[in-house]
């Protein structure tokens, strides 16, 4: 969480560093600041609240510069404040910096340093950092460089840092452990950002640093060794991304753009890689365990928060087609357990921003135990594609608002797609059945276009539930997942209290909530479990509950019994989780714009959970 991005070079730094900023949001948004270098000095504003805050209260203000750095927090350490609001200074005030990460040491160092004449000002473990080299760069009387290499090496933590001098305004310090961090290359310029999104329309050149490793960037230099000192050559590659991937595109929102994409984002992650008329599929990223996964006794999943649901749709799909026994883990619950992992596992980790602290330790400790790691992840370059032995990317295309929608189904797409794969090495669909199955899966971005046919319906839906208090979602098998996401979506972005339950155990517990206040979503389109689901619908309008209920389209049947009904086009059960999650982003996403929610920036949440 929290964005960094710092930039040096012939342009005026501030217009680059909000803009940037407000392109990194998404990582948080409690306070935001920026710190400018020009002849006249060090200048610093910082502000509690969005960028936008900062942006009004710097206007007119001196914002002179072409060395700037600046960040927009998620609050760890210390309430989101003016004061506890980066970047921090160091003692004297010419040391300034900005960081993402915990620096899990800082309480120790900070009583040490206190000892030494140190104030702080802030509650932060960040101006502890910027102390402590200070520290280090007046008793050793070495370069800023080094003095930074020498802290860094006496933290304990994660940490993306961009560290400016006042006395050497032309230069900039970057490092990072554990949080990521691009550097962008350009004509006597450079650019510094958590990921590449404020670079994207200065230069297609970047460079994706590597843990441990700290830059020293001049306008027409840049020098990266690694923590032990050792020097490397920086790897300069060129950027995929589009601009106008990065816009709203004429939506209100983010999320409605990204519910919206979600029939192009799918073909996007299928392309190249389906062949509906031969039966096959093809993962270049995973081909070289081809032969493992003919033997592999047990694959785990690991995951969190949206992309755990998409894992529970895995688990369907890979024991249903592949036959072969799937865990779903929430990584932070794997990570602190002591799990039974073989080196004849799989863990299969997913993750939207590739960054998730819990993710990437549960990683770690799996690898460290012997088994075959695969990704699943969006964001290409990020951290977790870089620790994974191999993986396949999603290619949803950048993800803005803040509650998860097309990655979520491009990871449901990419989880279809593995267990296909699984099922084609293992021998347990045959040829045919796989030329059924992905004729069907290729037509399967047409039928979502179908699905966001009923916004107009569902907008109307989202009115009679808007100052509901409670709201259950309910589904079976397949669905079941499809439920947690949908309940999910709903508290993110519109705080409504919202469960998801599989349909039989609401006996167990959710049903002494119903009455007829209560709003309950069924998934009950035709599937295997139909006939049960329309017992649960029975069972809720027998205790007055309101029910909205996804069902196939053409359905008459469930229509009849409940209050309200969506269709989707009829699926096979694999594609189901596909299809009926978009009625319920949309169902969400209106009943939050309804209440006046913020729904590209919900309260308290960030995109990218770079903290445990
Ligand atoms: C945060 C986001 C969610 C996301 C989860 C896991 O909570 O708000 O949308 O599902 O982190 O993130 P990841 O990037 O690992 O998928």
């Amino acid at each position: 969480m929290c964005g960094i991005v710092g930039y040096i070079g012939h342009r005026e730094a501030w217009p680059i560093v909000i803009k940037g900023l407000k392109r990194l949001e998404y990582r948080g948004y409690d306070s935001a600041g920026i710190a400018l270098i020009s002849d006249e000095g060090l200048k610093i504003y910082k502000k509690a609240g969005k960028v936008t805050e900062l942006e009004n209260f710097a206007a007119g203000k001196n914002l002179s510069g072409t060395a700037g750095i600046g960040h927009t927090r998620w609050a760890t350490h210390g309430a989101p404040s003016d004061r506890n609001s980066h970047p921090h200074t160091s003692n004297n005030g010419k040391l300034t910096i900005i960081h993402n990460g915990i620096i899990e040491n800082y309480a120790t160092l900070k009583e040490e340093l206190k000892t030494r004449g140190h104030e702080f000002k802030s509650d932060t473990d960040t101006e502890v950092l910027v102390h402590l080299i200070e520290e280090i760069y007046k008793n050793e009387k070495i370069d800023l460089l080094e003095a930074v290499r020498l802290a860094l090496r006496e933290i304990n933590g994660a940490y993306a840092i961009v560290l400016m001098d006042e006395e050497h305004p032309d230069q900039l310090i970057a490092a990072r452990k554990g949080s990521p961090m691009v550097i962008g290359v350009g004509d006597g310029e450079y650019f510094i950002a958590s990921d590449a999104t404020p670079i994207v329309e200065y230069t297609k050149n970047v460079i994706y640093m590597n843990d441990n490793e700290i830059a020293f960037i001049k306008r027409d230099e840049l020098l990266i060794k690694r923590l032990d000192n050792v020097v490397q050559t920086p790897y300069v590659q060129e950027l995929e991304l589009k601009l106008e991937m990065l816009e709203k595109g004429g939506y209100e929102h983010f999320m409605l753009k990204e519910i919206f994409e979600q029939s192009r984002s799918i073909r996007d992650c299928m392309r190249g890689r389906i062949y509906p008329n031969e039966g096959k599929v093809q993962l270049g990223g995973i081909k070289e365990y081809a032969d493992k996964l003919k033997n592999i006794d047990r694959i785990i999943i690991v995951a969190c928060g949206t992309s755990w649901h998409a894992g529970l749709v895995g688990e369907y799909l890979i024991e249903e087609y592949a036959r072969i026994p799937v865990e779903v883990e929430y990584a932070s619950e794997f990570r602190y357990r002591n799990p039974i992992i073989t080196e004849k596992d799989i863990v299969i980790a997913i993750s939207q921003s590739g960054e998730t602290a819990d993710t990437m330790a549960a990683i770690e400790m799996a690898k460290e135990r012997g088994a075959t790691i695969f990704g699943v992840c969006n964001v290409v370059g990020a951290s977790i594609p870089r620790l994974t032995h191999a993986g396949v990317y999603t290619h949803a295309g950048p993800e803005i608002g803040v509650a998860s929608t097309k990655a979520f189904t491009a990871q449901v797409t990419v989880l279809t797609l593995m267990a296909f794969y699984m099922a084609q090495q293992k021998g347990t669909l045959t040829n045919s059945k796989l030329v059924e199955l992905l004729t069907e899966l290729d037509c399967i971005p047409d039928k979502i276009q179908v699905a966001l046919e009923s916004n107009d319906l569902i907008k109307e839906i989202a009115g009679k539930f808007k100052d509901s208090r409670n709201c259950l979602f309910l589904g079976r098998g397949s669905g079941f997942p499809v439920a947690l996401e949908g309940a999910l979506k709903l508290k993110e972005i519109s705080y409504i209290h919202a469960e998801g339950y599989p349909a039989a155990e609401m006996k167990h517990g959710p049903i002494a909530l119903i009455d007829e206040e209560m709003p309950v979503v069924v998934i009950a389109t035709k599937n295997s479990s139909y006939e049960k689901v329309i017992s649960n619908i029975q069972e809720v309008k027998a205790r007055k509950g309101i029910v909205l209920a996804i069902v196939t389209e053409g359905d008459t049947e469930v229509r009849k019994m409940v209050d309200y009904c969506i269709e989707i086009p009829d699926a096979s059960e694999a594609f189901l989780p596909l299809l009926a999650t978009i009625p319920l982003q949309l169902l969400s996403y209106h009943i939050a714009v309804l209440r006046g929610c913020n729904v590209d920036q919900p309260r308290n949440l960030a995109k990218s959970v770079t903290v445990e």
